[in-house]
């Protein structure tokens, strides 16, 4: 019996920081045993939004391959690779984009909300087609399954419908793809809000113990408690949500029970989360040493994704009777 298989992708915005990891990454690293599996790069998508910085999307895409390697992704269970190295991941959007209607584009939640963050320059026709280029992702490895954050559901309907109209009007190639939800708890950043690259409250798997440290001393607490003795509440405490999502809420109780400030079960935090991610801190330090190395792996995952893709590709070719 051959394997089912699974694709997913991040866009290199940025660094990969706790809640990609502790939210995406680890699950992934979970789940490429049990499916042939294809994790990639999606730089192309982050051209939407960067296209008049393509040198930092190169720098960042090479930094994202390191924090999936590092994570623990094994370049012999699946494959690694950059979209922009796999071409017919365009060809298929191309494709697609033909029976694609205008309308069900425009209904997306995240394209209007990036129209109006783009409104300086205007929204491209790329912003709008972001959908069906990862429509295209998914449909070249004719994935089974996706998994994704919930963020990320209005696009998975969106690429089962392409797929499906695809089918009604050329004969079953893609198979229905399944978006594999990803149960795990919002990481608050050290503002209490949701940990996001773009409210400048993450802490990054890159980051050093001691950068760590510093965030964690920043992040809010209980407000009501001004003194080390006053006993602290879990409510509206950044820290204690943190201690309570790594399994560790016993380390604020002496907070409640006024026997440790703040500065203390900050502290206590920053060692458990600095535990955790030592061992893929060291993995990071070893693999940027070796460039490489990544870039080895990164094209041997690219061929991998290319014998796939191709497969699908001509298939799509012939039932379309294009070239
Ligand atoms: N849009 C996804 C995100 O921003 C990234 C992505 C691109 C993706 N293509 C994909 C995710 C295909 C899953 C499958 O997180």
């Amino acid at each position: 019996m051959s394997k089912r298989r699974l694709l997913s992708g991040m866009q290199p915005t940025g660094l990969l920081h706790l809640c990609n990891l502790e939210g995406a990454l680890s699950n992934w690293v979970k789940l490429q045993d049990d499916y042939e599996a294809y994790f990639f790069i999606a730089d192309w998508h982050s051209l939407t939004t960067l296209y008049d910085s393509p040198d930092l999307i190169a720098q960042y895409a090479y930094q994202v391959a390191i924090d999936f390697l590092a994570a623990g992704l094994d370049p012999d269970q699946c494959a690694i690779f950059v979209q922009s190295a796999v071409k017919e991941h365009a060809e298929l959007h191309l494709l697609l984009s033909m029976v694609t209607p205008v309308s069900w584009l425009e209904r997306v939640p995240t394209y209007k909300e990036k129209q109006a963050a783009l409104k300086a320059a205007g929204s491209s026709y790329g912003l709008l087609g972001y959908p069906v280029l990862q429509a295209a992702d998914i449909l070249a490895y004719k994935a089974d399954v996706v998994p994704v954050g919930r963020d990320q559901l209005p696009h998975l309907e969106l690429a089962r419908e392409i797929g499906r109209r695809f089918n009604y009007l050329f004969g079953d190639i893609f198979p229905d793809c399944k978006a594999l939800m990803t149960q795990f708890p919002q990481i608050p950043g050290m503002d209490g809000r949701k940990m996001s690259k773009s409210h400048s409250n993450a802490i990054y798997i890159a980051d050093s113990p001691e950068q760590t440290q510093q965030k964690i001393r920043l992040m809010f607490t209980d407000p009501n408690k001004l003194h080390r003795h006053d006993k602290g509440h879990k409510e509206g405490c950044a820290v204690y949500e943190m201690l309570n999502i790594f399994g560790r809420a016993d380390l604020h109780e002496d907070c409640e029970a006024g026997r440790a400030g703040c500065l203390e079960t900050k502290d206590r935090l920053a060692d458990l989360i600095n535990e955790r991610l030592a061992p893929i801190r060291d993995r990071r330090r070893e693999l940027l040493a070796k460039p490489s190395v990544v870039e080895d792996i990164l094209a041997d995952g690219a061929h991998k994704a290319r014998i796939a893709a191709q497969q699908t590709l001509a298939e799509v070719r012939e039932a379309m009777g294009v070239r």
